[in-house]
């Protein structure tokens, strides 16, 4: 499949996809939404790549949400199958064996913000909106927002930012536990690539390892998802960049890891 609203690179063992519909500060159309899909199903079979760095084209935004004009006259039937897809789409992407970076350029709204939060890290430009301002449409959020956003902020707050549907600065999206980093928009690209680069270098497996813990531990009681811990924790004996790891630890050398 040819792209024409993203633009998938890999340079160095990072791919990025860039959202490339600029106009429309780029929103989620239905094509935007089959090529992500299509996208993050070659990246889950992509041995090479290792992580995935997802931003903007332009300086504005990040994604402003699902595109609006999709919404006119359609029937119920037909919305809820185009926001299944970018669930599912979603789901995918939070599935990824491998670590996903949101690199946030802009304002990042609705469908945006529901897709950051489905990657792993979210580093933001001082200048990138955040919020989930649905209600003002007489919608909810319907990609994982009322889910991923009270997981990660808590359900007071998220009922906040959905019942009032106000957007908040990058800054106070941090304060929230909402973004890692907030950095200036000029320096977002290479801060990007410095935290992409060093994920790189890290012991994928256990990277892995660690995803897999800390994304499947919420379905679960503390008990049995620490006991899933513990069996994860042991299979990463079971790669050799352990050995790696604790050897160069010992003799007091940088881990090399395959
Ligand atoms: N869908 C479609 N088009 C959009 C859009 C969206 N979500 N957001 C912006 N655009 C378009 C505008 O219509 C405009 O197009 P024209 O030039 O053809 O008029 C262009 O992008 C530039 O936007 P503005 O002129 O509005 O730019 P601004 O700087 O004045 O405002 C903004 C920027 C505050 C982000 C404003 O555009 C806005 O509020 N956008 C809508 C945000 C939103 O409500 N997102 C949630 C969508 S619903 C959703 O995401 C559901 C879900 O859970 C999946």
């Amino acid at each position: 499949m040819t792209y024409s609203n993203i633009i998938v690179t890999t340079e160095n063992r990072i791919t990025t996809i860039k959202i490339n519909r600029e106009k429309a500060l780029n929103a989620l159309n239905e094509k935007t939404i089959n090529e992500l899909s299509e996208c993050v199903k070659n990246l889950s079979k992509d041995a090479d790549t290792k992580v995935v760095v997802i931003t903007g084209v332009g300086q504005k935004s990040f994604i402003a949400g699902a595109d609006i004009t999709m919404f006119e006259g359609k029937a119920p039937t037909s919305i809820r199958e185009i926001i299944l897809k970018l669930q599912e789409t979603l789901n995918k992407l939070e599935d990824l064996s491998i670590p996903v970076i949101a690199s946030i350029n802009g304002y990042c709204l609705g469908g945006g913000l529901e897709l950051a939060m489905a990657c792993d890290l979210r580093i933001a430009s001082e200048k990138a909106i955040v919020g989930q301002p649905e209600i003002k449409l007489g919608l909810i959020p319907g990609a994982g927002g009322t889910q991923r956003l009270s997981r990660l902020v808590g359900a007071g707050r998220a009922k906040e930012m959905i019942f009032l549907g106000g957007n908040v600065d990058a800054k106070t999206a941090k304060s929230f536990g909402l973004i890692n980093w907030v950095v200036s928009a000029e320096d977002l690209e290479e801060e990007t690539l410095k935290i992409a680069t060093r994920l790189t270098k890290g012991p994928s497996f256990a990277l892995n390892m660690a995803k897999e813990a800390i994304n499947r531990g919420p379905e679960m009681s503390l008990l049995d998802a620490i006991r899933m811990e513990a069996e994860l924790f042991a299979l990463c004996f079971s790669h050799e960049d352990v050995k790696e790891g604790v050897e160069a630890f010992l003799k007091k050398q940088k881990p090399n890891f395959k």
